[in-house]
């Protein structure tokens, strides 16, 4: 039997899509989230980047309007990355935190008040291990405590948080990272966040401790969860960058389009996972522009395709498959058949490998289909159906002109 999702899963399956944002003292150097650590900076050096730190263009209500534009119904920042620097007020816990720099201002306030004013669920990413607290390399026991207060904290001064996500036990797999008494401390103050613990890109959609809520596949393609008598129903979520690196990178120029936005935000549900985008603000705290101007027509797409409330969040795997990456997802009064790779063949250039126009095949399908139309613009969907072997086949037109949705949506009825 496949067990029944906890309000708090099934609530986190229907946000869909969500944006992560990695900010911390390494965007002011514009050479990804990992520079420390790669170009071996000595602590000393490497602090002397929180003199600088202003946080003079953040604002947390910019960065959840952002975010909804994109469709985006929560946002996973980063409270504290590996170089061990504090986006809140540690309260004493450790000095490298944000009250002891210019900025002067708590951002994981700042940031939680702006989600909640714009409607978007604010979610925390806490790092597990430490580059720069002396305690990660010498005192394990201690180090735990600081992780448990820390949690603490963020648990008891910002209100409800909608999950916490956890990276780095990867870092040292045969520690004992005493996860129960972690996850315990945040059942105590918050009984309905999600928990979550990347499993890194080595173990992508691994089950961990029972109190973790929902599976990962850092950069991966999501895959269905096998969970036949599974002790607890899982959610999925599938993370990935807007270029190659989480925090800023100035000379990172490999950035998603807002079509590769679409087929990952399509290909992630059709596993039923959800997205978690990255965008990486600049030292100060602002989006870098074409991030958000990317973000902004992925949203477009979103409206013209059932908006806030449509087919991407409420549909679900209902074992409608298609060929190639085409599949179905179902809604409580519809099925809806995702169509890829169609070649305009008015195109002057060719691309070699897509799937182009013509009788798409899709199998599975047990209700009567009685009307069938193209979410886009409405207009009738050629098909035949044939009951005995479940399988569908729609044709698929050029694409009218004057439109590319690069993933296009048959609505059926
Ligand atoms: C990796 C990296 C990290 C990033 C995370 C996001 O585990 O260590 O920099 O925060 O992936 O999924």
């Amino acid at each position: 039997m496949i067990p029944r999702p906890l309000p708090r899963v099934a609530a986190f399956e229907k946000l869909a899509f969500g944006m992560f944002v990695h900010w911390g003292l390494y965007s002011q150097l514009g050479r990804g989230e990992w520079v420390q650590h790669f170009e071996k900076i000595p602590r000393d050096d490497y602090l002397k980047l929180m003199e600088t730190f202003t946080a003079e263009d953040f604002d947390g209500r910019t960065l959840a309007r952002v975010a909804k534009r994109a469709g985006m119904k929560y946002v996973t920042m980063t409270s504290r990355h590996h170089e061990g620097f504090s986006l809140y007020d540690t309260r004493g816990l450790s000095k490298l935190d944000v009250t002891h720099t210019p900025c002067g201002r708590d951002l994981v306030e700042d940031f939680v008040e702006g989600c909640r004013t714009e409607g978007i669920v604010p979610m925390l990413y806490c790092t597990t291990l430490d580059w720069n607290d002396v305690r990660f390399k010498d005192d394990w026991g201690a180090y735990l405590k600081y992780l448990r207060d820390s949690i603490e904290i963020l648990c008891t001064r910002y209100g409800p948080i909608g999950g916490f996500w956890f990276d780095g036990n990867w870092s040292r797999p045969d520690a004992n990272w005493q996860e129960s008494e972690l996850y315990e401390t945040i059942r105590r103050y918050q009984p309905d966040t999600m928990i979550i613990n990347n499993t890194g890109v080595d173990a992508r959609g691994r089950a961990g401790h029972v109190e973790i809520d929902c599976v990962t596949f850092e950069r991966g393609r999501a895959e269905p969860l096998q969970q036949e008598d599974a002790p607890k129903f899982l959610a999925a979520e599938m993370c990935h960058t807007m270029n190659y690196h989480w925090g800023r990178a100035h000379h990172d120029f490999n950035h998603l389009s807002p079509a590769n936005v679409i087929e990952e935000l399509c290909l992630a549900r059709r596993a039923g996972a959800n997205l978690l985008l990255n965008v990486g603000p600049m030292a100060e705290g602002g989006l870098p522009e074409y991030e958000a101007a990317a973000l902004a027509r992925a949203g477009e797409w979103i409206d013209l395709h059932g908006g806030s409330e449509g087919v991407i969040y409420a549909g679900t795997p209902c074992g409608v498959q298609g060929s190639g990456e085409d599949f179905g997802l179902a809604t409580s009064d519809a099925l809806y058949l995702f169509v890829t790779n169609i070649t305009p063949t008015s195109d002057t250039r060719y691309v070699p490998g897509l799937q182009g126009t013509g009788p798409r095949v899709f199998d599975g399908i047990r209700q009567t289909v009685g009307s069938a139309v193209w979410l886009d613009d409405g207009t009738p969907v050629e098909w035949g159906q044939d009951p005995e072997t479940e399988r569908l086949t729609i044709t698929v037109p050029e694409y009218p002109y004057g439109s590319n949705t690069v993933v296009r949506v048959a609505k059926l009825n």
